[in-house]
């Protein structure tokens, strides 16, 4: 799998959030809004049960409008789930969870008691800069590489509302290999085995697809190339990332268009929709189940074997 995983660090988040479970009245997950299923952690919702649960939809102010709404109307279908597009980069914005908190666990308030809430998210959804705009004061680093071990934090945020900081470090779950792909496009996962022309080029197809009109526009394409890797090609023309010889340099290119999806740049893009990955899960499901199979294939064989 191109995106690592830890299980190990999974294991030990998992055994530490499904203690402090029973204690918590409400579970806010942030998610990045261009990606809010591929930085989603499934382990959460597992653990979850029926308690209540906010999906923070943040970095809106770099997704697409449109596909933010059609994510929140998706989220809220089940039941107890209440979910908001903000950007961290607004603090007012992020405010607003504190209000959502209280309209979701309305009994803790009317006892006088407070409000205890989980925050959790994978590294670098944007889980410090909330967890600081809310308690008004820096508690959480912001920006640096995810440290292995961390200890659980909690803050009276005094408002009514004791915010946990998840234990342990969240790991995207990629299962499904576009993710992986989408993960690092965005820049939500650095420590991926992909190389950049790799991931550049699914990034330009994708493009293609869904924002045709905001690729040519960025880098002054009358027309694209047969495939990604050709339009990156011409894009690497245009923005002169030749070796001598005149051969287009692909990395640079892709470095190009990579930072320029990851500030903006090229557009407000979001990279995937409700509607896709109900498609792409129905994949996910018959890769699984083939693999099941050729595993108790390979068991039978071996036991065979043994005898
Ligand atoms: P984490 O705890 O989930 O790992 O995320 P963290 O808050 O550290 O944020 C990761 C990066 O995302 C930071 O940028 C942060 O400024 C940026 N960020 C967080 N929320 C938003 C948002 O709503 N919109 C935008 N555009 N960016 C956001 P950085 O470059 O890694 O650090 P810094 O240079 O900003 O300190």
């Amino acid at each position: 799998m191109a995106v690592h995983w830890y299980p190990g660090h999974m294991h030990k988040a998992q055994k530490e959030i499904a203690e402090i479970m029973p204690s918590i009245d409400v579970i806010i997950e942030v998610l990045d809004a261009r990606i809010p299923y591929s930085s989603n952690n499934p382990m959460i919702a597992k653990l979850r049960g029926d308690k209540p649960f906010i999906k923070i939809l943040n970095k809106r102010d770099l997704a697409d409008p449109v596909i933010t709404e059609q994510w929140l109307a998706y989220f809220e279908q089940e039941q107890g789930v209440k979910a908001i597009a903000v950007s961290a980069k607004k603090p007012e914005e992020v405010k607003q969870i504190i209000g959502l908190c209280r309209d979701l666990v309305p009994h803790r308030d009317q006892e006088g008691k407070n409000i205890r809430a989980l925050i959790c998210g994978i590294p670098n959804v944007g889980k410090s800069t909330t967890i600081n705009i809310l308690a008004d004061r820096i508690v959480a680093k912001v920006g640096n590489e995810p440290a292995v071990t961390k200890a659980q934090q909690r803050i009276n945020l005094q408002n009514g509302v004791v915010l946990s900081d998840t234990p342990g470090m969240l790991w995207p779950k990629v299962e499904n290999e576009n993710s992986g792909y989408r993960l690092a496009a965005t820049g939500a996962v650095k420590d991926t085995a992909m190389e950049s022309d790799d991931v550049g080029t699914y990034l330009v197809d994708y493009l293609m697809e869904a924002y045709p009109e905001l690729l040519k526009a960025r880098y002054d394409l009358e027309e694209f190339g047969y495939t990604g890797y050709d339009t990156l090609e011409l894009i690497g023309k245009k923005r002169g990332c030749l070796r001598s010889g005149g051969r287009v340099e692909i990395n640079k290119a892709a470095d190009i268009v990579l930072n320029e999806l990851r500030d903006a740049t090229i557009g407000l893009i979001s990279m995937e929709t409700p509607e896709m990955i109900e498609a792409e899960e129905i994949e996910v499901e018959k890769q699984r189940e083939l693999k099941a199979d050729k595993d108790k294939d390979r068991k039978k064989k071996a036991k065979k074997r043994r005898r």
